[in-house]
């Protein structure tokens, strides 16, 4: 796809700082691969709006920087040490100059959008981070507890579903789209199929596409959606202990997410991403009918059938 091609190359020139470690420690990350799916959105849902895809382009790039700044942080708090299938940033550069890039390509984010956007995109830009940072200290104070759906959907939403959006909304802003709360709700919904989807990864993926190991989420004792929607048929003690222990071990991991297999939360999960896609395309149904909404159809598709 041109828009692809063109979002590709932006990515890499806009990319500029003067200090080579972090002009190296945010190519890492840019060139290390990725679906490229927020700024997609973005653009595509600027074209399906009505306005000129090419116009959102910057702005998908902006939106992009702060996922990979998200992630550059998240590594770091997560003590992560592989992202798509590599050693983290973190891990080659060290945890300092990984958050520091990673402030650098927010910032960046925020100036390439008061060059190309304008001050309602901004203030939906900011908003998400700001939920962003406040999902992920409300995922860091639940670790080793089985939380609720309830916490776990707050969580989802703040730390992916809200940036979805954004990306949605700023693309229906830059196309002067009438309506852009109707848009900004199928990023919320295709936002929360993602989430979902890489949740289950998380037990069912293979390490090789996904980049990531297995049961990660179990050993940073993280309770997500494949484990909570089959809590009820479980032993909570049993998996309270596992979940509150800093370092389980590993026979113990293997088993409790294959009981989670075993009792459906795979297939359920599966479904749940269904519903919240389908939320989306009821909304992308009502809009005219263009080859960018068609793109934007295939997109939530393969966010719900992806395996990596
Ligand atoms: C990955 O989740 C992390 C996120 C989706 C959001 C991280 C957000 C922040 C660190 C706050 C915002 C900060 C900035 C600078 C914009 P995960 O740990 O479930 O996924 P993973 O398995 O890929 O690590
Ligand atoms: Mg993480």
């Amino acid at each position: 796809m041109e828009l692809l091609k063109n979002i590709e190359k932006r990515l890499i020139e806009e990319l500029n700082p003067k200090v080579k470690l972090v002009l190296e420690t945010s190519r890492y990350l840019i060139e290390g691969g990725g679906k490229r799916l927020r700024p997609l959105i973005t653009v595509l849902s600027c074209g399906m709006c009505g306005g000129n895809p090419e116009e959102a382009i910057p702005l998908g790039v902006g939106l992009e920087y702060i996922h990979a700044a998200s992630l550059l942080h998240d590594d770091v708090v997560d003590g992560a040490s592989k992202r798509r299938g590599k050693s983290s940033a973190n891990v080659i550069f060290g945890n300092g100059t990984a958050v520091l890039t990673g402030d650098y390509m927010y910032a960046k984010a925020l100036h390439l959008f008061t060059r190309y956007g304008t001050k309602e995109m901004i203030e939906v830009v900011s908003e998400a981070v700001m939920e962003m940072a406040e999902a992920q200290v409300l995922e860091i104070s639940k670790v080793g507890e089985l939380i609720s759906e309830e916490d776990y959907f707050r969580i989802i939403d703040g730390k992916t579903a809200v940036l979805f959006s954004a990306c949605t909304t700023v693309g229906a802003l830059c196309a002067n789209y009438r309506y852009p709360e109707q848009i900004k709700k199928i990023g919320y919904h295709m936002g929360r199929a993602f989430q979902l989807i890489d949740d289950l990864l998380d037990y069912t993926g293979d390490p090789q596409k996904t980049g990531k190991p297995v049961a990660n989420d179990l050993k940073e004792g993280k309770a997500t959606y494949p484990l909570l929607c089959v809590i009820n048929q479980m032993n909570k003690e049993k998996v309270k202990k596992i979940l509150s222990d800093p370092n389980p071990p590993s026979e113990e991991i293997d088993n409790l997410r294959k009981e989670v297999l075993r009792l459906g939360g795979a297939n359920k999960t599966r479904e749940k991403a269904r519903t919240e896609a389908e939320r989306a395309y009821e909304i992308l149904k009502r809009l005219d009918h263009t080859h960018y909404r068609e793109e934007m159809e295939r997109i939530l598709e393969f966010i719900v059938f992806r395996e990596l």
